[in-house]
């Protein structure tokens, strides 16, 4: 087999041995954790599956059925702009980078291996999810999702081991090595180390884990660090489609919750195995605060060394602001201090995690505006919300304080107490498991959730997605 044939890309791989060389090296390595870590029961079983063949605005993409294992996974990068910018921070203006800056070299590599980190590990996170697939539709969607996160870690692999030398080699070999949950060798991130072993989980984290990719992505897409830039904004075309399954996936669960309140006097969906509102709503508050975690600290002078140096910018920083130095100007944000909530005014260029965050937490209010309409379009007058950015941290300012859910800061011992109403407890869970029953005869749907409005690619939801 040609080598582009093996490894399909844009990135001239044919006339670079040592990258050629070190990516065939890991190849192998990638397909063996694929096979052991990858969706589990189906590696045989061909799927309808979309292949990213090319870059271009038109037909970036093939749809047909694969075999998993046989998924092309390539390397595909924006084209290059000619005479690219670095777009912010204080070499504003000067040539982009084409080679990694010598003094921004380990953190640099430390965000690369964490963006990559996260790839496999939702992977590994949802390997046992096709088992109980609500419909042919959905499945297809997951592994899709899956495909492609395997793809982003090769685009993260591509930048360690064609920019970093053999420490990149290192990283590249590792981030095969670590695994989601395992307390010996865990995932770098805590999001990606929770399970996901229910459909309520999946649709809720392509809704909110994956949406913190797309702020990250968007934010490394800005990088004056030019192959990091152009591979991110590549992968943000891919990783739009799992914000979609997130979004309507979530959608489809609460119309159909709606529906079946509607059927019983009482409300009371149990009875007709549906999955109620409480719990979807403890769904949310779980991942949307471990996904807020992911953007770091509120106070972080990385995040100002990032920006200053021209590495990682801002969301649409090009689009959105007119000042692209933001040496001046200072942000406000609430820190606990002797026991309160006080305010605290820091430089802008350290407050930049809290301000994507902020930029994030309105992207998934849109989605919850969403699900508020299915709610409303069935005649119920319930609504969904997100709780208070504060509520149930792990990292920056508010981990090790307590809060309810609209951010008031409250006593360790009332958040225990409180704490089974907010977030899923393991009878939720394992009621929502308990509902979680295959249903692969094409056109047929799982009780819990409503169809889609339309299938994929212009194919009706009767399509067989997945022949098994
Ligand atoms: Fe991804
Ligand atoms: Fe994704």
């Amino acid at each position: 087999m040609n080598l582009y044939e093996r490894i399909p890309n844009n990135v001239n791989l044919s006339e670079d041995k040592r990258l050629q060389r070190a990516l065939e090296k890991w190849l192998p390595n990638f397909l063996s954790w694929w096979h052991d870590m990858g969706p589990e029961g189906f590696q045989e079983k061909d799927v309808w599956l979309r292949t990213a063949v090319d870059v271009g605005s038109e037909g970036w993409a093939h749809f047909d059925y694969v075999k998993m294992p046989e998924y092309r996974w390539g390397i595909f990068l924006e084209p290059a702009q000619p005479d690219a910018k670095v777009g912010f921070g204080d070499n504003y203006g000067h040539p982009a980078y084409q080679e990694v800056p010598g003094e921004f070299r380990n953190p640099l590599r430390r965000i690369i291996v964490t963006q990559g980190d996260t790839e496999p590990a939702s992977v590994e996170q949802q390997r046992q999810l096709g088992h109980t697939c609500p419909s042919l539709y959905d499945l297809r969607n997951l592994f899709q999702v899956n495909v492609e996160e395997g793809r982003h870690l090769w685009a993260m692999v591509y930048l360690l081991q064609g920019y970093f030398g053999r420490d990149g080699r290192d990283e590249a070999d590792a981030l095969l090595e670590r695994r989601s949950g395992n307390p010996d060798k865990p995932r770098i991130l805590e999001a990606f180390n929770q399970p996901c072993d229910d459909w309520l989980n999946f649709f809720a984290f392509t809704m909110f884990t994956d949406r913190d990719g797309k702020y990250q992505l968007s934010a490394l897409a800005e990088s004056g660090f030019e192959p990091l830039a152009r591979t991110c904004k590549f992968m943000l075309t891919e990783e739009a489609h799992h914000m979609f399954v997130g979004d309507t996936g979530l959608s489809r669960v609460v119309k159909r919750t709606a529906q079946l309140m509607k059927q019983n006097r009482d409300e009371d969906v149990r009875a007709l195995s549906g999955i109620p509102l409480e719990i979807i709503q403890k769904y949310i508050n779980f991942w949307f605060s471990y996904s807020l975690d992911l953007f770091g600290g509120e106070i972080s002078s990385n995040s100002a060394d990032f920006f200053a140096a021209g590495l990682k910018g801002r969301f649409k920083e090009q689009d959105q602001y007119k000042d692209h130095v933001a040496a001046e100007g200072s942000y406000t944000m609430l820190v606990v201090e002797g026991g309160k909530l006080v305010p605290r005014e820091v430089p802008l260029r350290n407050a930049l995690n809290e301000i994507l965050r902020g930029e994030y937490i309105k992207d998934c209010e849109k989605g919850l505006a969403r699900w508020n309409k299915a709610l409303a379009d069935e005649g119920l007058n319930q609504r969904l919300y997100l709780p208070n950015v504060r509520f149930h941290r792990h990292v920056g300012e508010y981990a090790g304080h307590h809060f309810d859910l609209e951010g008031n800061l409250i006593a360790k011992e009332e958040f225990e107490q409180r704490k089974t109403d907010w977030l899923p407890t393991v009878e939720d869970r394992e009621y929502v498991r308990s509902l979680m029953k295959a249903v692969t005869e094409p056109g047929k749907i799982a009780n819990w959730i409503a169809p889609p409005a339309a299938g994929i690619k212009g194919k009706p939801f009767e399509f067989e997605y997945v022949r098994l």
